[in-house]
């Protein structure tokens, strides 16, 4: 599915988040251990990382890893570190090679050092890519970021208005979610993008993440074409009708 215009209107969502949930699922169905499915989520990643700008996206947030997910089990967060050493390791090559650019929100404080050092250089050796902005977030918690963004206005002592506040988010700079997929049954947000996501569209699928295919994400992409965004105002459909 390709970007492209009609009316003026771009018929592709320009930012596109996901919640990669339900890995653990996906291995315990299979008897595996749940680092299995991490590992067969990461895959899935990188699939839909190389599609979803192939197909037109411009913005791309992928929820790796929340901060509350850090009171896990310390061998399953060992597995996940493993992965992420992989994945900085591994495919910042690629992602300059596609011109996208990366960039990592959450709390650097929270991960180990070595690891803030490899999201570091990934964002620095992809800072020229022009094809799209990949953003991981990792460690992230968006009541977090939104009580740090209040104490900075707070200390620098004055009044924000929306685009002020907006700014002070880890997030300054990047237009917010058309579309908001989770995967993994569940039907919230888990901390997730709070400001940003007022009026994102949402879809939920009952697919685990590692068994989340092109094809479905195609789908999400679909349904939300079909939607009527409103924004609390009148379609003009229902304008003609009054
Ligand atoms: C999401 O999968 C990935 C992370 C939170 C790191 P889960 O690990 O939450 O998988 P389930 O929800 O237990 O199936
Ligand atoms: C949300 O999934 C975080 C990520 C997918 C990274 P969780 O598995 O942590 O969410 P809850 O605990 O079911 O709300
Ligand atoms: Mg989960």
């Amino acid at each position: 599915m390709k970007g492209r215009k009609a009316r003026g209107q771009i018929l592709y969502p320009r930012h596109i988040a996901v919640i990669m949930d339900g890995n653990g699922r996906w291995a315990k169905k299979r008897l595996l251990p749940r680092g299995a499915g991490h590992r067969a989520g990461l895959k899935r990643m990188l699939e839909l990382t190389e599609h979803a700008f192939l197909s037109g996206a411009r913005y791309l947030t992928l929820y790796a890893l929340s901060a509350e997910n850090l009171q896990r089990p310390k061998e399953e967060l060992d597995g996940l570190y493993a992965l992420f050493r992989d994945y900085f390791s591994g495919n910042v090559s690629t992602l300059i090679k596609k011109g996208i650019r990366l960039k990592v929100i959450g709390d650097m404080s929270l991960l180990p050092p070595d690891i803030v050092e490899l999201i570091a250089n990934g964002e620095r050796e992809t800072a020229a890519g022009k094809g799209g902005l990949l953003i991981l977030a990792i460690a992230y918690g968006a009541r977090q970021e939104i009580v740090a963004a209040v104490n900075r206005a707070v200390s620098a002592g004055r009044a924000v208005d929306e685009a002020q506040f907006s700014s002070l988010l880890k997030t300054d700079g990047v237009p917010d979610p058309d579309l908001l997929i989770r995967t993994g049954k569940e039907q919230r947000l888990s901390n997730f993008l709070l400001w940003q996501s007022a009026y994102t569209e949402l879809y939920f699928s009952d697919k685990m993440f590692p068994d989340f295919t092109s094809a479905d994400f195609d789908r999400a992409v679909s349904d939300f074409l079909e939607r009527d965004r409103r924004y609390g105002k009148l379609t003009p459909e229902s304008e003609v009708i009054i």
